[in-house]
């Protein structure tokens, strides 16, 4: 399959955030672009601000100024659903709302030509479902950008039951040479990346609520060890709890209830009290009036200790005495007691424990104050700063990095996605420093099924059920990447 040819006129209905960002991405792109809206101006209005939005990357030195004079001359507001006829391509991006959608389809279907593709830009609605309005759901699929559209690189490109498989190809190609990372996803609730992601929000916002650590202190350690380019918290803040909630709920209602999906009582607090995060001025943060970002835990310095058996790298060692080990998904008070070592510290997981510059750690009941010392000091020897954690099952990174491979895996297994694109969908679309299932893999596959299956036998919970398909992979002593 080819790309559409970027002689081909593309509509885009829908102005507003995402279809003013998809518009100025196919202009770019080369094709001639129809803008539509049902608002009065706003048309135009997304025109103007392309235009601008052009400017500001011909200031940065980023675009040719002749360039930006030829993307801009592409640009054509359309008056009525009658002017898409000769449109390639309808990338269709209005109101969240499926009978819209579905009325609006219907328009274009009558009026555009039997060879033109209709995708929609959906992020919660079944791709199945919109199609089903239409006389030939076989060219409708979805085409999933993420905002701001002209900087994110991820295209989740949806296929519903009738998508038939060119009409992907076509849109995938297309994605590529708009130079996009495009990834080819099954139309189910929250399609890759909305999905996979529910346990980076999810696990946060449990630690919080068993008092494992504040808000700061987990954030900078998912940044500072797990490479996330921001934490949980400050980034929910960012997307907007009322915003992230209803993500969740939307999700969790889609899989019937599935407590993996659970959403959290702490964020539907904050949603009741108004918190949303920057947008309203506070949120797990304040914002407005005055900022006020507390500060992580940090350990006060510690003396170095003496004798060290062991290194990081083989994920337990014995400093004066004291027991250092890896976090298998135990908490180390359970862990302590099953080892029958009392003075036992345990250590979260790091992107690169030669280059993080903190690393959490968590003491169990038994051990002595001297043994959380004792850590304290070791991990400072190395210059690292460490935050104390309370006893948490799994810690923050580790925890985090199982569901989220665990995640993954389930999509994988469910036929959403391949292992590479869901991959892909993560470092692209929000992120990630490693694709989930390549950590899982870095981590040892055998290891993440230890620690799903102790969080499992210690909250009894459904929620933590380890995927069949990293059984599988273990049994078989393969990964998920060759
Ligand atoms: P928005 O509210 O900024 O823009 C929607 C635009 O559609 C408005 O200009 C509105 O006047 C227009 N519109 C509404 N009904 C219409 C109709 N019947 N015909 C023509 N125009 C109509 O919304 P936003 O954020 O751009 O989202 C649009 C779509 O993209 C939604 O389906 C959303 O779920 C999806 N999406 C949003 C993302 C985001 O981060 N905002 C990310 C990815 C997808």
């Amino acid at each position: 399959m080819a790309a559409l040819d970027r002689s081909a006129p593309v509509a885009v209905i829908g102005c507003g955030a995402m279809g003013q960002g998809i518009a100025q991405v196919a202009a770019q792109a080369g094709h001639p672009v129809l803008l539509l809206d049902s608002r009065p101006g706003a048309a135009a209005g997304a025109v103007q601000g392309i235009a601008r939005a052009l400017g500001k990357l011909v200031e940065k030195g980023k675009l040719a100024a002749g360039e930006r004079d030829a993307v801009a001359a592409r640009l054509t507001p359309a008056s009525g659903t009658a002017d898409l006829g000769d449109a390639a391509l309808v990338v269709e991006a209005i109101v969240e709302d499926l009978a819209v959608k579905q009325a609006v389809f219907r328009e274009v279907e009558a009026v555009v030509r039997p060879d033109a593709i209709l995708v929609s830009n959906t992020s919660s609605l079944p791709i199945t479902a919109i199609a089903s309005a239409l006389q030939r759901p076989e060219r409708f699929a979805g085409m999933h950008f993420f905002n701001p559209a002209p900087l994110m690189a991820l295209v989740e490109v949806i296929r519903g039951i009738a998508t038939d498989s060119t009409v992907a190809e076509t849109l995938f190609d297309t994605a590529r040479a708009w130079g996009k990372a495009p990834v080819h996803a099954r139309s189910t609730p929250g399609f890759i990346v909305n999905r996979v992601a529910r346990p980076f929000y999810a696990e946060a916002l449990r630690l919080l609520q068993e008092g494992a650590g504040s808000p700061a202190t987990l954030d900078a350690v998912m940044r500072d060890s797990g490479g996330f380019r921001m934490g949980p918290f400050e980034l929910m803040d960012l997307i907007g709890h009322d915003v992230n909630f209803a993500v969740t709920g939307s999700v969790h209602r889609a899989y019937f209830g599935d407590p993996r999906f659970q959403p959290s009582l702490v964020q539907q607090e904050l949603v009741e009290a108004g918190r949303l995060g920057r947008k309203t001025g506070q949120g797990f943060y304040r914002y407005a009036p005055d900022p006020e970002i507390p500060l992580p835990h940090t350990a006060e310095p510690c003396p170095a200790p003496r004798g060290v058996e062991g290194d990081l790298a083989s994920s337990r060692l014995v400093v004066d005495g004291v027991t250092l080990a890896l976090t298998d998904g135990r908490s180390a008070t359970r862990r302590a007691a099953e080892e029958g070592i009392a003075d036992l510290v345990l250590f979260d997981l790091a992107l690169d424990y030669t280059t993080t510059p903190r690393v959490a750690i968590a003491a169990a009941d038994q051990a002595s104050p001297d043994a959380l010392r004792t850590a304290v000091g070791y991990f400072q020897a190395q210059g690292k700063k460490v935050s104390v954690l309370d006893d948490a099952p799994g810690l923050v990174v580790m925890r985090t990095v199982a569901m989220l491979a665990n995640e993954a895996a389930d999509a994988v297994l469910h036929g959403v996605a391949s292992a590479a694109d869901v991959d892909t969908a993560m470092t692209k679309g929000v992120n990630y420093p490693l694709g989930p299932l390549a950590w899982a893999g870095r981590i040892g596959l055998g290891r993440v099924a230890g620690v799903l299956d102790a969080l499992a036998s210690t909250y009894g919970e459904d929620r933590y059920r380890t995927s069949a398909l990293i059984r599988r992979r273990v049994s078989g002593g393969t990964t998920f990447h060759g």
